[in-house]
């Protein structure tokens, strides 16, 4: 069987060919369009400008995946595209890109959860599937799932078996890196730059106690909180900064950045490690699956590889960001357990994991 996979949600335009045959999945092709450079200006994403450019990224990246998988268009079996959670415009590009596709080809077309496809990515890359298998992931494991947009942590006992131990009330994981990074002066989205910055300061202030601290995040609940934080850290760079720059980003000392960016990454990892290590005690289970960009920041696979008992797999970078080869492959997991597709589907740009199958 061979699926194609369409995600729009949010900044990235994905297609993906996935051939599923007797020995498991198989990539033929993806490509991921990133929009990052078209948002900078804006410090965001901009759902409209988004929305646009999926539409001028979607028959271009078709052909592509057609081109490099050496398939033609009437070889595809099942369309599977994300359905939610999203930007609506985001979603709407790709579920009317997938369903024209399917009128013209007579092909069923398969609406997918977004979040869903990062909690089974890594079974794409190292469970059943034959392609790049590292060391194999077997169910149940904790599908931690942090990115721009998401943070929860979900039990995985197989496909379409998961519960919900803990997600954010407020900011995700990424946007508390990328909102504390724009406060520090880095440009959107200023996640990595950040965490490059602190691994630096890491081993430049090793022997030195930082002199700042951060409340700590919902320490007593299961779910995150980081709004909190991004409070907190504007108050003390207000309070220590020189003035402000030109676009009124607060000046601050080298140093001082440089120690800012260690606490705030410090307290970040620390509250995801923590809540998934109360994620292994409360089930039981010790097999951890980091995926979401943030999964891409080093202390944070260290310090979760450092806790008790815990045996940590994290998804190549390609596949832990957003892609359209998880989507394919949940679309084909779906479409054999749940059988017939119609093409009256909407978006649903705040659908939840635990409604998979209500509607
Ligand atoms: O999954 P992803 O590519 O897409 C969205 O959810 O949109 O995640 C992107 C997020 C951004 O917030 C980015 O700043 C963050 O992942 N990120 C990082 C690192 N690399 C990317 N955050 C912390 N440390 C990193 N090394
Ligand atoms: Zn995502």
């Amino acid at each position: 069987m061979l699926i194609l996979g369409i995600e729009s949600s949010c900044d990235d335009t994905a297609l993906a060919l996935l051939k599923a045959d007797e020995f498991g999945p198989r990539l033929l092709a993806e490509h991921v369009s990133s929009q990052v450079n078209l948002h900078i200006p804006y410090g965001g994403v901009v759902p409209e400008l988004a929305a646009r450019e999926h539409l001028r990224a979607l028959p271009y990246l078709f052909s592509k995946v057609l081109q490099d998988g050496g398939v033609s268009q009437e070889e595809i079996d099942l369309i599977a595209v994300t359905r939610g959670p999203g930007l609506k415009g985001c979603l709407l590009m790709g579920i009317g890109f997938a369903k024209g596709l399917a009128v013209v080809l007579g092909k069923p077309v398969i609406g997918v959860h977004h979040i869903e496809g990062h909690i089974l990515a890594p079974m794409l890359e190292s469970g059943e599937g034959r392609h790049g298998a590292s060391k194999p992931l077997d169910f149940p494991y904790l599908g931690v799932c942090v990115s721009g947009g998401h943070t929860e942590i979900h039990l995985v006992e197989g496909v379409g078996k998961y519960s919900l131990l803990s997600r954010t009330i407020d900011d995700a994981a990424g946007e508390a890196f990328d909102k504390s990074a724009y406060l520090l002066g880095y440009a959107y989205p200023g996640g990595a730059a950040l965490a490059k910055v602190a691994d630096d300061a890491r081993v430049k202030f090793r022997d030195r106690k930082v002199q700042f601290q951060l409340p700590k995040v919902m320490t007593e609940s299961d779910d995150f909180s980081f709004s909190g934080l991004k409070t907190a850290i504007s108050l003390l760079v207000r309070r220590q900064s020189k003035g402000k720059n030109s676009v009124g980003v607060p000046v601050i000392d080298e140093t001082l950045r440089q120690e800012l960016a260690q606490v705030i990454q410090e307290s970040i990892v620390g509250a995801i490690a923590e809540k998934v290590r109360k994620a292994v005690t409360r089930t039981g289970v010790t097999s951890v699956a980091l995926t979401g960009g943030v999964s891409a920041n080093s202390r944070l696979r260290e310090v979760i590889a450092g806790l008790d008992r815990i045996q940590l797999s994290v998804v190549s970078k390609v596949h832990c960001t957003d892609n359209a080869a998880m989507i394919a492959y949940v679309g084909w997991k779906r479409y054999n357990m749940d059988g017939g597709t119609s093409l009256a589907f909407e978006p649903l740009p705040y659908w939840l994991l635990e409604d998979v199958g209500r509607r």
